[in-house]
């Protein structure tokens, strides 16, 4: 019988050394040697599996892959130096000049710039769907449209696509549907179970739980990964294999972590939910939250993210941020420690206010990322915030 993939991502591991270490060995080095001229032939001829050199593979970074790979239930992946180079290399690898991608409009800010201001300057055209409108997708594929781009639940938003629904649309018109799991992860989601073709992660966030290194995989269908490998072959996006280490030992406490995130953050969101302070909030787990079904469809948890709407805007936001003693002001999320944003003010004040609302960063919008903390700390925190605000 296989093993759960909670087990795998715990015990896949790279070859035991003959020092017979009980945690896996860190193999940090730039390349690989050969015994002899022929061995490296035949290396470089493909007629071994040996490695040549850590920009093409390493096995403690393939280690960390085929953890992934077995959460998600893929075929086959590849680890980058970030989640924005795992989102990049997905586009340009299996993207021409000529072709479209359609993508919902609710993503990542850095993600928004690379589809709309990098891919249109190699030709590749682009729009975006509503993504609280599913009629929109097959009204908006055209001919020469080769991927669907889509990110559930959304970053900083938290709106839920039925990825089962969009998967259809794909599949009627032999499309690529790429999937950002990195907000539920794959113990709180798996897009392939429902049809996506690719799902791609920022290992930044939830999967390091910690705050500690930059990293992104890509993993999903055998044929499609095998093009993005040797695209990122070729133009280096690969993860260090420090990085790697660090992140397979978290991947061993993904599923515990991501329970606990989880239940605080509803903990949190059913305690604030009908606070006076602040105009509404979302958490894909309350049965208010506008795309709940699909929720209760596709997601295991909730995950740890919980956001709202400060009355009084944006100035109420920034004010939040200023009178909280414990929760942390960053730019990250997914920690053991909570962190809150104010996207309107900082990560996406480069947008005009229409762009904003567009995707639905209202003014006071509040983005907590519920870490590890005692709930009580944690909500005592922004309560004690809101009776200053
Ligand atoms: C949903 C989502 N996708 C991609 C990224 C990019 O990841 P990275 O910062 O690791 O490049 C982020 C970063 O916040 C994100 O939130």
């Amino acid at each position: 019988m296989e093993q759960h993939p909670i087990t795998q991502a715990i015990r896949i591991r790279t070859e035991q050394t003959n020092e017979m270490e009980h945690s896996s060995p860190l193999f940090l080095t730039s390349s690989f040697t050969y015994d002899d001229a022929e061995e490296m032939r035949a290396t470089f001829a493909d007629e071994n599996n040996n490695n040549i050199y850590s920009r093409f593979s390493n096995p403690t970074i393939q280690e960390f892959t085929d953890r992934i790979v077995a959460l998600e239930g893929a075929e086959a992946g590849f680890a980058t130096a970030s989640g924005m180079s795992a989102v990049f290399a997905s586009f340009m690898a299996l993207l021409k000049k000529g072709d479209h991608l359609l993508s919902c409009n609710a993503i990542f800010g850095s993600t928004h710039t690379v589809i709309t201001k990098y891919l249109s300057k190699y030709g590749i055209e682009h729009s975006y769907v509503n993504a609280d409108k599913p009629e929109e997708w097959e009204a908006a594929v055209r001919p020469n449209t080769k991927m669907i781009y889509l990110e559930t639940p959304t970053n900083p938003g938290l709106d839920i696509i039925d990825i089962e629904f969009v998967a259809n649309v794909a599949k009627k018109h032999q499309l690529i549907l790429n999937v950002d799991n990195c907000f539920a992860t794959p113990v709180g989601q798996r897009p392939i179970d429902f049809g996506a073709d690719l799902v791609v992660h920022s290992a930044t966030k939830w999967l390091d739980g910690q705050g500690r290194v930059l990293g992104g995989v890509i993993v999903g269908k055998k044929e499609l990964i095998k093009d993005i490998y040797l695209f990122c072959r070729s133009t280096g996006p690969s993860m260090s294999p420090f990085n790697a280490w660090i992140l397979s030992r978290s991947l061993e406490t993904l599923d515990v972590r991501m329970e606990r995130h989880s239940k605080n953050a509803l903990h949190i969101a059913k305690a604030l939910e009908n606070n006076e302070k602040i105009s509404w909030l979302k958490y894909p787990m309350l049965p208010s939250h506008p795309q709940h079904n699909i929720t209760l469809k596709q997601m295991k948890s909730g995950g740890g993210i919980v956001c709202f709407e400060m009355k009084g805007g944006l100035e109420a936001g920034r004010n939040f941020l200023n009178n909280l003693k414990m929760l942390s002001i960053t730019a990250n999320l997914g920690d053991t420690r909570s962190i809150a944003s104010h996207p309107a003010s900082t990560t996406h004040v480069k947008l005009t206010e229409e762009e904003r609302l567009a995707v639905n960063i209202t003014p006071g919008l509040i983005r907590i990322s519920v870490g590890l903390e005692h709930q009580d700390d944690i909500l005592n925190d922004i309560l004690q915030s809101f009776e200053k605000c």
